[in-house]
Formats: C-alpha cells, sequence, structure tokens
C-alpha cells in the first residue's frame, strides 16, 4: 500500500456552487469554507501530514474587486475565529505565495505561521497569491546568484515548498482538467484525481474514495 503524507487540492467550482444555489458566487466562497475545515479534518484522520490548499493565485487579482474583497474578509474571519483551535489541535499553518496584501492582513498571516509553527500534527500550506511558473523564475534566480551548482538537489531548496515532500496526490474539484499554474515542479509523479463536484459538495466520503484509490495504485516512479 502507497504512503500518503501530502495530498495537494485546487478547490474548483465555489462561484458555480453560488449560482447554482441562486445565491450569490461569494456564497459558494462561503460554503466552500464548510469543505475546507471538512477535508481538514478527514486529513488528520487519514494520518496525512501536509495539506496544500490553493486558495488564489497570482491570476485571481483580475476577478471583481468585491470578490476579492469578499475573500481576503473570509480568510480574516476564519484565521480570527479558527487559529486557536488549529493550533490546540497542533495543526502548523504556512502560507506559501507572497505576502503582498493589506498590512493587517499580512500581519495576521504571520502571526498565525508563528503561531502554529511548532506544531506537528498536520501542515496546512495555504497558496494564497500563488503562481507556480513565478515561484521556479525566482528559484532559478535565487539560486543563480549563489554560483552554486544548477541541480534539483540546490535549485528545490529555492522553491517555497523547500522541507516539504512533493505531494502523492492532486485533487482538482469542479469538472476542469487543467493545472492552473500550481505546484507545475511538485507535482511531476503526483497521482491527478479530477473530481466533478463543485468544491462545495465535495466531502469527506469523496475524499476516502481518493485516499483508499490512490492506496491501491501502483506507482512506479520511473521504474517498471
Ligand atoms: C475556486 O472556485 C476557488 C477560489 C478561487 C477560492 C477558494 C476559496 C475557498 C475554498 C474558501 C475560502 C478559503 C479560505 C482558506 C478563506 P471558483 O470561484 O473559481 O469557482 P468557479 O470555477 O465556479 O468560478
Amino acid at each position: 500500500m502507497n504512503p500518503l503524507n501530502h495530498v495537494a487540492i485546487i478547490m474548483d467550482g465555489n462561484g458555480r456552487w453560488g449560482l447554482k444555489h441562486k445565491k450569490s458566487r461569494n456564497a459558494g466562497h462561503k460554503a466552500g469554507l464548510n469543505s475546507v475545515e471538512k477535508i481538514i479534518r478527514a486529513s488528520i484522520k487519514n494520518n496525512i501530514k501536509y495539506l496544500t490548499l490553493f486558495a488564489f493565485s497570482t491570476e485571481n487579482w483580475k476577478r471583481p474587486k468585491k470578490e476579492i474583497n469578499y475573500l481576503f474578509n473570509l480568510l480574516e474571519i476564519f484565521l480570527k475565529n479558527k487559529i486557536n483551535d488549529l493550533h490546540k489541535k497542533n495543526i502548523k499553518l504556512k502560507i506559501i505565495g507572497i505576502k503582498n496584501f493589506s498590512s493587517k492582513l499580512n500581519k495576521l498571516l504571520i502571526f498565525s505561521e508563528n503561531k502554529t509553527k511548532t506544531n506537528k500534527k498536520l501542515q496546512i500550506n495555504l497558496a494564497l497569491n500563488y503562481g507556480s511558473k513565478s515561484e521556479l523564475m525566482n528559484a532559478f534566480k535565487q539560486l543563480q546568484k549563489t554560483k552554486k551548482n544548477l541541480n534539483e538537489k540546490n535549485f528545490i531548496k529555492y522553491l517555497q515548498t523547500r522541507n516539504i515532500p512533493d505531494p502523492d496526490i492532486l485533487i482538482r474539484t469542479g469538472n476542469t482538467h487543467r493545472l492552473s499554474n500550481f505546484l507545475l515542479w511538485q507535482i511531476a509523479y503526483a497521482e491527478i484525481f479530477f473530481v466533478k463536484k463543485l468544491w462545495p459538495d465535495f466531502n469527506e466520503k469523496d475524499y476516502n474514495k481518493i485516499i483508499k484509490k490512490f492506496k491501491s495504485i501502483k506507482r512506479n516512479f520511473g521504474n517498471v
């Protein structure tokens, strides 16, 4: 059976869910947050050590300002209400992406990371203002400056996911089959699961089904 350490998720379909339920796109984001909480709990139950969630991409700035503000407000409320609880559950929060938000949100993100930095049960990597191509370019530039050899071992030290094992599973909900500039280097050998359901409808049962399937797959890593 395959060991499972790291699950990465593209939580797609919030906007469509909101509209489908005759509400707003933002109502879909709010419902999506409930799925986030469910999947955190289910990850702990499954003894998963790293959960990486794509919450906001570098391309998402193109969305209407009202939606962007709503999302960051939701994140702020979530962290203010839940960071103690996450800490008690021994969960570590790490932000991957560029923290160039309002100074209030930046401070809250840094506070949340610092508070939980020694926790061991589960590490949640929240991808915020994250884009894989810019992460890779930045890593190349930094490595070049050091004049060290350009090899994989040196290169991965400059990724934002340094010290984090690569994802074993990548899930994308929302019935869309693309990677949207997410962890392009790190998912080289991930098992990819595209799910028809919209993110707010994705539940523990769906997650466990994927985990069960993953465990039964023969992973070759290029071997036979
Ligand atoms: C993609 O759905 C989802 C996002 C861009 C935001 C993800 C946010 C959440 C799951 C809730 C908030 C989470 C935190 C941690 C605060 P979409 O809007 O692109 O859906 P669509 O494809 O139907 O338009």
